[in-house]
């Protein structure tokens, strides 16, 4: 049996990793330069197959997209390679890239802290065929376990064969899974983004990895391919397959990507493959605290994993008081933008104006982040972990306070009327964006209840459900033509300013939302 119910690690690693007042100023920690780590993982000695990029318009719109849920898995869907180079980009590819005095900073198509990028994706896969059909019709991608390199938007083949049985093992024989023509790993390197944030970085892999994934899920749905995220699975076998050093690497999450009538037979052995990479930095630094989050988080036996999926712990707020309803949401002309528009355009805001947005806008981001999330550990589907607690600063047709959101009824409850903008920046690590955003989204979770549900695996999946509902309010929040940005925060005093209602719940993310200061950036990055 694994270390997974014995939930004090979880508690542990949470409280040994809060912001406060004081521990910024304790503990300063001053960035190495020139010890920054690279922002890709590099396989220098496997060729690289270059992925097409002549992608399809879907036509989809990016709020219906966000909104969605997952398609129906029911008939044959095996993504061809032109269509799984469009999920991997919109999800995981360089969209933009800005020069500055040091050199040039990459974008990603989603968010991820500090701009590090420490999320790598693997492509595990059946033999994918191009549209465009090869006159001997070979597969245009044969069947392997791949590493989707962001920065030469390719795949590098780890091995060659069938080997999606070791992933449907690993996942419990979940049938989606042994149904998956592909199936994609997210993994998590901690020094790439520890380098900056030390042991918050686990955290930041549950952030960082649900912000790529709303935009696979939203992608994914646009090309009409069924999706779902596992979270729980074996993990030395799939750390094992992609031949992680899981010191330093491991996987977080696994999605099943299209349908296949047919589920593969066997898989063939898959001994170590030591490839070597490109260093990141001339050193790396360890904090022990996260690797041991994540090993007390592993999941050993087939039982434990099947244990894992199911019933979410029921989620029931106080009956609501001084409420108001959710608008319908809104069918402004640029919400008709596409998936594809909208992440291209998407970035974090670095400047809000103060000025308004609507109740309507408002609803249209709540309802589109919240509908639901297609995962192994939110069943039924619908069901969440985190509560959101929100300050609205400027919405018009809503007083200036702190709300409480409940899902099933879609109502805000006002919680305390007031003007809230400075304690906002504070809450937010002392910082402007929170103040000037027009409302911040705080996630509040009853962690005890999720640990004693899932063990400190749970820990894990609260994290990244924060990061899937924050990536999703990203794309709703451009999808109007607003603005948008992760934030960090002071753990026990968000917990404390929205009590008594949140007492005993955990602050886990922030989220801003408003009008970006400069009228250029309303339709990009500030
Ligand atoms: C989970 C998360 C937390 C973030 N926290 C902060 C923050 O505390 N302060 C800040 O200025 N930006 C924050 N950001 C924004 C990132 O710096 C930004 O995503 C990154 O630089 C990449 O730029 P882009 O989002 O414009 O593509 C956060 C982003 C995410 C996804």
């Amino acid at each position: 049996m694994s270390e997974n119910p014995q939930v004090d690690a979880a508690r542990q690693y949470h409280s040994g990793t809060k912001h406060s007042y004081l521990s910024v100023r304790m503990h300063p920690h001053f960035l190495d330069w020139e010890n920054k780590p690279l922002l890709f993982k590099l396989y220098p000695t496997l060729e690289v197959i270059r992925l097409p990029r002549d992608f399809q318009d879907t036509g989809k719109s990016a709020l219906a997209a966000i909104a969605a849920e997952s398609v129906q898995a029911n008939s044959e869907s095996i993504p061809d390679l032109e269509t799984l180079a469009q999920v991997l980009f919109f999800s995981a590819g360089v969209t933009k890239s800005r020069k500055h005095p040091q050199g040039e900073i990459f974008f990603r198509a989603a968010a991820c802290t500090g701009a590090l990028y420490e999320i790598e994706l693997y492509v595990i896969c059946t033999n994918i065929r191009s549209r465009i059909q090869l006159a001997d019709s070979r597969s245009a991608l044969p069947a392997g376990v791949y590493h989707f390199g962001a920065a030469e938007f390719g795949l590098r083949q780890l091995r060659a064969g069938d080997f999606r049985q070791a992933i449907v093992t690993a996942a419990g024989d979940d049938p989606s899974v042994a149904h998956a023509p592909v199936i994609i790993v997210s993994t998590g390197t901690y020094w790439r983004n520890a380098w900056k944030y030390q042991s918050r970085t686990y955290r930041h892999f549950g952030w960082d990895n649900g912000t790529l994934l709303a935009n696979l899920l939203a992608i994914g749905w646009a090309m009409n391919l069924p999706a779902r995220i596992f979270a729980g699975f074996l993990d030395r076998e799939v750390n094992a397959l992609l031949d992680l050093d899981s010191n330093r690497e491991v996987a977080l999450s696994l999605v099943a990507l299209g349908h296949t009538e047919s589920a593969p037979a066997g898989a063939p052995t898959a001994g170590p493959l030591a490839l070597p990479t490109v260093a990141y930095s001339a050193k790396e630094v360890d904090y022990a605290s996260m690797r041991e989050m994540h090993e007390a988080s592993s999941l050993d036996s087939a039982t434990e994993v099947i244990a894992w999926r199911g019933t979410a712990p029921h989620n029931q707020l106080p009956p609501a008081h001084d409420t108001t309803a959710l608008l319908p949401v809104s069918d402004s002309r640029p919400a008709a933008d596409t998936v594809e528009q909208v992440i291209a355009r998407r970035g974090s805001t670095r400047q809000f104006s103060r000025d308004p947005i609507t109740l309507a806008q408002l609803s249209t981001m709540l309802e589109g982040a919240t509908g639901g999330i297609p995962a192994d550990f939110l069943e039924p589907f619908g069901s969440h972990l985190n509560d959101l607690y929100l300050i609205v600063n400027n919405v018009a047709g809503l007083a200036a306070g702190a709300y409480v959101y409940h899902w099933q009824e879609r109502l805000l409850e006002l919680l305390k009327r007031g003007e809230f903008r400075e304690k906002a920046g504070y809450l937010g690590l002392e910082q402007q964006i929170p103040a000037d955003a027009a409302v911040d989204v705080f996630f509040l979770a009853d962690l005890e209840r999720i640990l004693e549900r899932y063990g400190n695996r749970g820990y894990r999946a609260v994290q990244l459900e924060a990061g899937i509902i924050g990536g999703k309010l990203y794309l709703a929040a451009y999808a109007q033509k607003l603005g948008c940005s992760g934030l960090t925060f002071y753990d026990d005093e968000v917990v404390s300013f929205f009590s008594p209602h949140a007492r005993g719940k955990s602050a886990i993310f922030l989220v801003a939302l408003g009008r970006s200061r400069l009228r250029k950036s309303d339709t990009g990055r500030a």
